[in-house]
């Protein structure tokens, strides 16, 4: 057994052999949710909770999936309606879940740190769905297994992140991982959008796509996250999708079997041409959303065995 943590909040804490355990299991989730019985008994008696301060469709889905596929009870935090909106902080709704003797809850916030904060307060193993513009480390994970899947090796690739690189934390969480593994990490996008000390995490910067996708095995490209902007990063939409946006012809620039990825939601037209990204001889965006379930489904086996090895070990402790 190789992945140690009690918590997964960042690819930050990881080593490579974790990232690789994790993976190899994630692998088996994969060929698992190919058959036609995709029920296992793994969690059977334990509570999962997803508690989602931001919007989500495949991260809180496939957590949800990935639960109950395990076979644990999975409740899900309708933030929106719950008392969040009269109030009560983050800390207080922890707590609250807390008392319920959940086994895993699973956060997004958009606050950068505001899960690494939650988990400090609770019993339960904690899983970070994103935190701002910090780490989405179950996403930088369902990219690394399709791309191992895709290219038959985590290494020594050259990874082009393309895009509103600052604001992301599918990138962070992506250079951190792939940086790991030893490869070639390059990001490309408008000077606004790239964020200062990119070069201090080891990646080459260029403002050009040709320059950017240049030899690239794998093109990553993401979402203008407006939400976390404050101001105007870019000139105008047309204007970024005319010097930024993926398509063909800027796709010739990369090895010709580079593939093309997305974490979603994809606004077509913006980052990347609609055709493209529907391409299955070059876009990888639906693998990517399949390995989620099957790289979910690891986290939370990992995650448990960890938490039933640490309350043996607290129960053996009390005997003694
Ligand atoms: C990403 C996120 O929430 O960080 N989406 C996802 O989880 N698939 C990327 C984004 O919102 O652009």
């Amino acid at each position: 057994m190789t992945f140690r943590g009690r918590h997964l909040l960042g690819i930050e804490q990881l080593a490579p052999d974790e990232i690789r355990a994790l993976l190899d299991v994630a692998e088996d989730y994969a060929a698992f949710n190919r058959q036609p019985m995709r029920r296992r008994d793994t969690l059977a008696g334990m509570t999962v909770i997803t508690l989602f301060y931001e919007p989500s469709t495949r991260t809180q889905a496939s957590f949800e999936l990935a639960g109950k596929r395990l076979g644990a009870d999975v409740m899900t935090m309708a933030v929106a309606v719950s008392s969040v909106k009269k109030g009560e902080t983050l800390i207080d709704t922890a707590l609250t879940l807390n008392a319920m003797r959940p086994d895993l809850i699973i956060v997004r916030h958009p606050a950068s740190g505001a899960v690494n904060l939650l988990a400090s307060k609770v019993d339960c193993a904690v899983v970070n769905a994103g935190d701002g513009r910090h780490e989405h480390p179950t996403q930088a994970l369902l990219d690394a297994l399709t791309i191992r899947r895709r290219k038959g090796r985590l290494h020594r690739l050259t990874v082009a992140i393309c895009g509103d690189i600052a604001h992301s934390r599918v990138a962070r969480s992506n250079i951190l991982l792939l940086g790991k593994l030893e490869n070639r990490i390059r990001l490309v996008g408008p000077p606004t959008l790239i964020p200062a000390g990119a070069r201090e995490l080891g990646c080459e910067v260029a403002h050009d796509m040709a320059e950017g996708l240049a030899d690239a095995d794998v093109v990553m490209m993401l979402r203008l996250q407006k939400e976390r902007m404050d101001g105007a990063f870019i000139p105008s939409e047309r204007e970024y999708y005319h010097r930024y946006g993926l398509d063909a012809a800027k796709l010739a620039h990369a090895r010709p079997d580079a593939i093309v990825m997305h974490p979603g939601p994809m606004n077509r037209g913006v980052e990347i041409d609609g055709t493209l990204a529907d391409d299955i001889n070059r876009s990888v965006i639906q693998d990517q959303v399949e390995m989620g379930v099957a790289v979910r489904m690891a986290a939370l086996d990992l995650l448990a065995r960890n938490l039933r090895a640490a309350r043996a070990g607290a129960a053996g402790a009390a005997h003694a």
